[in-house]
């Protein structure tokens, strides 16, 4: 696992979207593994701001985002799908119809889950994964205890999950408790990871995933296992580093 510590969360957004350039230029048709929350927004915006100079094109890329909340549609706000198209995919070249985000409104969510999976070979694989990390160690939504070869699949999210997220939903707003998750076994395939975190809540999760025991109990430890993952995270989530 290599460990790039940067000095702010500017200089984390602009290291990772360099990443995704370069991945971009090497291999115009790359298959791109995307995250949401708030970490990832910086990265998205340098790639909108590159795409749009001529830079970088997204139009032979395919993405396969982490993971949805289950229950709600691609069309409510609140939605991983929703969070793309108006964060990334509004804004770039890319196919929406090459964009993959868990179904939130699956009939068959278990069915949904092997179909996702199947997409995924079908695409050739993951090049290169994005992830942000929870302050338990989750990644995607495999919170502590996920098995580190789990796939695709339906998962509860934990009490804490629940309360960091319950940011983004309106007073009363009904928040779903369930999600699709990529498994972690799901996002080892990926040929490369970038992890970015930043600020002082995540620096006992980074603790965890680069000194801590390879354990379910830290789900980015998993990544220790990975050949080509990289770790881009500020000085503040690096604080707890030894
Ligand atoms: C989002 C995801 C989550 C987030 C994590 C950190 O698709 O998979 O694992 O990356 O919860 O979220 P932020 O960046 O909001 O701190």
């Amino acid at each position: 696992m290599q460990i790039v510590i940067l000095k702010d969360a500017a200089a984390v957004a602009h290291y990772g979207s360099e990443l995704f350039a370069a991945q971009l230029k090497k291999q115009p048709a790359s298959v791109l593994g995307l995250a949401t929350g708030s970490t990832p927004v910086a990265l998205y915006q340098n790639l909108i701001k590159l795409n749009q100079q001529g830079d970088i094109s997204f139009a032979q890329a395919q993405s396969f985002n982490l993971d949805e909340y289950l229950g709600l549609p691609g069309e409510h706000p609140q939605s991983y799908r929703y969070f793309m198209n108006q964060q990334l995919f509004a804004h770039i070249d890319i196919d929406i119809n090459n964009t993959h985000v868990p179904p939130g409104n699956a009939d068959d969510p278990i069915a949904a889950c092997e179909q996702y999976e199947r997409q995924i070979a079908e695409a050739g694989g993951i090049d290169l994964q994005l992830l942000g990390i929870g302050r338990n160690g989750h990644i995607g939504f495999n919170e502590p205890s996920s098995g580190l070869t789990s796939r695709t699949r339906v998962k509860t999210l934990t009490k804490e999950t629940i309360a960091d997220n319950a940011r983004f939903f309106g007073e009363g707003e009904y928040q779903p408790h369930l999600s699709i998750t990529m498994g972690i076994g799901t996002i080892l395939d990926a040929k490369k990871v970038v992890l970015l975190a930043t600020g002082e809540s995540k620096a006992a999760a980074i603790a965890a995933t680069v000194e801590g025991p390879l354990s379910a109990a830290c789900p980015a430890s998993a990544l220790q296992m990975h050949q080509n993952a990289v770790l881009v995270i500020d000085e503040a989530a690096a604080s707890k580093l030894a």
